[in-house]
């Protein structure tokens, strides 16, 4: 055995995965990390230890280095050797002492609510798992090679024509495969936007909307400018000089109404008139529950509007999976702001997306969760009619959560009563933009798809007792 090799090599054990290193020759240095093996809990008492020939082979060491090991680790009691039996981790071997750990706390354990009314998260429990793996094992199966090398930051073809034909089918979208960039979600659209510079402020948003997109917004040294809100929507014809606007016209987040038709004309009016743009979340536009869906305002012009849809709602926020469609002119600005290569969506993950919607099990599932969530807001709808008749269910025409109006003054201590009770649910004045100046109003964003269908019940019931009474 070249000993000077041994030396100066670091070896890993293949199966007790020891590191040989540290000062003293390899004995000492075979000793040091098999104690530490076993005051770990790695080697647990009563396991057998590998014969020395084999440690020796998978080490680079010598037998005898391996033989002298195991004997000064039985003599110190920290292994035993018996004839027939080999050499094993002793039974009686000191627990890992407290001091000896190391000193990291473990992160305290979320428990979450008892009844999850919070907005925002699809029914985890109907993710269709069995579709998405066909999808998923397909698209493996069928990916030319070229589609393991480095993305194509604008995304894969074959998601984009998918693309194409859903969105022109079901939210009226007007586009082709090359004005679709993929991303990895409504979040990450706003940063290519807004961070990257492709798009500038002051932007216009609703007075209601979601504060983890305005805070992202503000870091990205963009002023926001709240619209207010009336029973049509935004109050489109309070743009002024902003540059763009950002709308959720199928069903505005979070109070729950479309965006009336007058004003989605308006709007448009406003982006040509100013060289503005719109930016069009369609954060829930498939789940329209009591008429036709809400086509997309970009529809009316393409050239105007930067749409943009994800599937967090749709199938769930984990796949971090959306898309951009674009008027012509930002293309490659949202390009160049991606990079030279796909960094952010999985190029598998885009191609078991392609195969999902072109084999029409986007579809499907979206039928299916349509007709589970409208059952859910049914129940929410007649739980309060029977309990609580004196607070009104508003936006509940489209997505995933409703809005129950409450008597003025009573958000805040009906919040605390929820959290109280385990409930987790927001209040409206969670999302009010805090520079508007429009009158505050009284309610609570209610999501109905996140409990299993078994808890929903039950979480009901909690709800309507923290309510306030009829007053
Ligand atoms: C208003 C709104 N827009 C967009 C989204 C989607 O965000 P993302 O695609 O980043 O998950 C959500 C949450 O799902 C939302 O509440």
């Amino acid at each position: 055995m070249d000993e000077s090799w041994v030396n100066s090599a670091e070896r890993i054990g293949a199966d007790l995965h020891l590191e040989l290193s540290g000062p003293g020759g390899r004995r000492a240095a075979l000793i040091g990390a098999l104690r530490e093996a076993v005051r770990g809990g790695r080697l647990a008492p009563g396991t057998r230890l590998p014969p020395y020939r084999s440690l020796a082979a998978d080490l680079g060491v010598a037998r005898n280095t391996v033989a002298d090991a195991y004997a000064e680790l039985v003599a110190e009691g920290w292994l035993t050797a018996r004839q027939g039996s080999g050499t094993r981790v002793a039974g009686r071997v000191e627990p890992l002492r407290h001091a000896e750990r190391v000193p990291r706390k473990a992160p305290p354990r979320a428990r979450g609510p008892r009844h999850d009314l919070g907005q925002g998260t699809p029914d985890a429990s109907s993710f269709p798992r069995t579709a998405w793996l066909a999808s998923y094992r397909r698209a493996l199966q069928q990916a030319p090679n070229e589609a393991f090398g480095p993305g194509d930051p604008a995304g894969r073809v074959e998601l984009r024509e998918a693309l194409t034909e859903y969105l022109a089918r079901a939210r009226g979208v007007r586009t082709e495969p090359d004005r679709i960039v993929i991303c990895s979600g409504f979040a990450h659209a706003l940063r290519l936007l807004f961070g990257e510079g492709v798009l500038r402020g002051p932007l216009a948003v609703e007075a209601y909307g979601l504060g983890f997109h305005r805070g992202l917004l503000e870091t990205a040294g963009v002023r926001t400018v709240p619209l207010p809100l009336d029973e049509q929507g935004a109050r489109v014809e309070r743009l002024g000089r902003e540059r763009a606007v950002l709308l959720t016209p199928a069903h505005q987040f979070p109070t729950g109404g479309p965006l009336d038709p007058t004003r989605r004309t308006a709007v448009v009016d406003w982006a040509r008139a100013r060289g503005g743009v719109i930016v069009e979340d369609d954060y829930d536009g498939e789940f329209r529950y009591d008429r036709k869906p809400v086509g997309a305002v970009q529809g009316l012009d393409p050239e105007r509007v930067i749409f943009v849809g994800s599937v967090s709602k749709s199938l769930s926020p984990a796949v971090r999976l959306g898309w951009m469609v674009l008027p012509e002119r930002y293309v490659d600005g949202v390009l160049a702001a991606k990079g030279e290569r796909e960094a952010w969506a999985s190029v598998l993950d885009q191609l078991s997306l392609a195969d999902f919607v072109s084999r029409g099990s986007y579809d499907r599932h979206v039928r299916r969760m349509r007709q589970r969530y409208r059952s859910r807001r049914d129940r929410l709808a007649a739980a309060l009619a029977e309990h609580a008749p004196h607070v009104e269910v508003t936006g509940v025409a489209a997505g995933l959560h409703a809005v129950l109006r409450l008597p003025p003054g009573t958000e805040r201590s009906t919040v605390k009563a929820a959290a109280w009770q385990g409930i987790a649910l927001d209040g409206l004045a969670e999302f009010r933009h805090p520079n508007t100046d429009m009158p505050a109003r009284d309610g609570l964003v209610v999501g109905y798809a996140t409990p299993s269908e078994h808890a929903y019940g039950a979480a009901l019931g909690a709800l309507c007792g923290v309510l306030p009474p009829a007053g």
